[in-house]
This record gives structure tokens, sequence and C-alpha cells, in this order.
């Protein structure tokens, strides 16, 4: 039987930001995704944009994922990513489903035209300097109209070193069961490498990846809140040994935050400062949630760290948090 291929974390725009990557990758994450980056936004100098593709030093390998709809942006894009010399990888998103994407041409709607991401792939081929090129993409924009095959084929001969397959269709979004019938199908067909996505928050929906032949396996969602899951699927059953409970790491997690926030400040003088006390507590509200989820008191909890909303008061309210475990 083939090594279990290596479990990674998928980019998930609003929470992959470096200190979420930097505990997946304590987590034992082999590989890790930058969250969406605008093209248009690096090709124009968003500060914010840019910041999106600062690290921390621990992260495991880290592919930037870009986004766009046209070519010209998409290699000065590339051409900036590339420089950064600190990504194994410039990714393509051709999945995301989201309206506001889908309504400018990128993300998902470049499914409809293989041809565009033939296009695009090979102006970030041009532009890369060497860092290899790689495609997210998914079976088809619905199941009536799968070109899945057709893609990958633009895709390789546009050079691409590896395809991610979120086995999902375009109108189905994040919902429903993966379809590891096409993960497979695209596998068989796919000279490259392909990395399957969908659905795995388990050791059965893991293993079910795995059997597609899958070069690896990307989560998403289910490592929100629970990043120690990388390791525990990949150790065999039962000894994945002891992790840190929600508390204490969800009290990392806010301590990497902290860190992370004076770490991009110093990093880009030039561009308008993070607020800290904002950038803090917006992070510590929108995870606390994903930890907490299900335990008795979370609700309560939740209500009542609503309104934290300066850096002092998230770290007084993590302290607080170790008192709570009497009640999980
Ligand atoms: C909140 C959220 C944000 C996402 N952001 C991105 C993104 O920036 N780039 C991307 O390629 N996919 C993005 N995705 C899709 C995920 O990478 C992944 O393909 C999807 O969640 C399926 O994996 P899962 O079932 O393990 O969550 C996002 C999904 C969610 C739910």
């Amino acid at each position: 039987m083939n090594a279990a291929p290596p479990l990674m974390l998928a980019p998930l725009a609003g929470f992959t930001d470096a200190p979420f990557r930097l505990l997946c990758s304590q987590g034992g994450a082999a590989r890790v995704y930058t969250e969406m980056a605008s093209a248009a936004g690096l090709a124009h100098g968003s500060g914010p944009t840019l910041r999106l593709l600062d690290t921390m030093p621990g992260e495991a390998t880290v592919h930037a994922q870009i986004f766009g709809n046209n070519e010209d942006d998409i290699a000065a894009a590339t051409r900036i990513v590339a420089s950064l010399k600190r990504f194994a990888a410039i990714d393509l998103n051709t999945g995301c489903p989201m309206p506001r994407i889908r309504a400018e041409g990128s993300g998902s709607a470049l499914l409809e035209s293989p041809e565009k991401i033939h296009r695009m792939l090979r102006a970030m081929k041009a532009e890369s300097g060497g860092t290899p090129i790689t495609l997210k993409t998914r079976p088809g924009p619905r199941p009536s109209q799968e070109n899945m095959l057709e893609i990958v084929a633009c895709a390789e001969e546009a050079g691409v070193s590896e395809i991610a397959l979120h086995a999902r269709f375009a109108s189905r979004a994040h919902g429903g069961p993966p379809l590891l019938d096409k993960l497979a199908e695209c596998v068989k067909a796919a000279k490259v490498p392909v990395i399957g996505n969908g659905g795995v928050v388990d050791r059965a929906s893991c293993e079910a990846m795995a059997a597609t032949g899958v070069a690896g396996i990307m989560i998403g969602r289910a490592a929100l809140g629970d990043p120690w899951i990388f390791r525990r699927l990949a150790a065999p059953e039962g000894e994945a040994g002891d992790f840190p409970d929600a508390f204490e790491t969800f009290a990392r997690h806010v301590g990497l935050v902290k860190e992370f926030a004076a770490m991009t400040n110093a990093a880009h003088p030039d561009i308008q400062p993070v607020d800290v006390d904002a950038y803090v507590s917006a992070r510590f509200r929108l995870h606390l949630y994903r930890y907490f989820a299900g335990m008795r008191g979370a609700a309560a909890m939740r209500r009542e760290m609503n309104g934290i909303s300066s850096l002092a008061g998230a770290e007084a309210a993590v302290a607080g948090l170790a008192g709570l475990r009497t009640v999980s």
C-alpha cells in the first residue's frame, strides 16, 4: 500500500492568515496556503492585499494563492509574489463561488472558460521566475457542465506542477459530499500530481479520499478550531498522543495573532499600520466560536466575549477562559 498522502491546510479567506497557518503547521500540516489574494490588488499596490502574503517563521511549506480575471493583473501579481521568494508555489484560484468574486469574472466564473484559465496560467508561468505554478479547481461549474478533464489538459499544457481538485461542482459551493469518483478520475487522467479536497473531517473521510490515489489531501473547515487535526489523522489510530486542549490552543492562537500584528506593522512601515486592538479582538471573536462550539457554556461565553475590542481585553479574557475548563 502507498504511503498515506500528506495533509495540508486549504486556503480559507478570512481565516488562514499567518498565525493560523503557523498553528496548523505546529498541528502537523505538511503544507499551508495563504488566503486568496487579489491579483488586481497586488498589481495596484494595495497594502492590505500585500499583507495577506506575510508569513511567520515556523510555518510549513507555504503556497501563495491569487485570484483575478485578466492576464495582465495575474502576470503582475505573479511577478510580485515570486519576488518575495518566500513561497514554494503560486496557485491560481478557479474555485471560489462567492457572488462578488464570480461577478468580476474571477474564481469559479473562470470554470466557464478553460481557454481563459490556460491563458492565465501561461501568463503566470512566464512571470514566475521558476517558482512552480499550481491550479486549484473543481469538476466544473455545475453537474450538467462537467469540464474537469478539459481544464486539467489546459493546465498541464500551460505548465502547472500540480492540480488541487475541490471535488464539488461550483454550483454546490461548499456543501454536500465530495465527489470522490471525480477525484479518482482526475488522478487517473492527470500527468501531474493531484491534491484532493472537500469534506475531510475525520479518519473515515480522510481514508476514503486517500483511496482515490491523490498525492495529498487538503483540509479546510475541519481545521478551524482544531489545528491538531493534521497530526491526529496522520498518526495510526489511537497513536497520535496528547494535544493541548481548546483553552490552551486558543490562548496560543491569540498569542500568535498578537505577535503577527507587531510583525506585520514592522514589516510594512510604508503602509497604513494595522490597529492592533481592532485586529486582535476581531481575530479573537472570529476564532473563539470555532474552538468552543458545542461545549457546555459556549453560547454564554460567546455572548460575554463578543464585546471585546482591545488587545488587553482579549488577553484578560484568554486568562479568564482557563477558569471555564471546569464547565467543559
Ligand atoms: C470561509 C471559506 C473561505 C475560503 N477561501 C478560499 C480561498 O481563499 N481560496 C480557495 O481556493 N478556496 C477557498 N475556500 C474553499 C476551501 O479551500 C475548500 O476548498 C473548501 O472549504 C472545501 O474543503 P473542506 O470541505 O475541507 O472545507 C474557502 C472556503 C470557506 C468555507
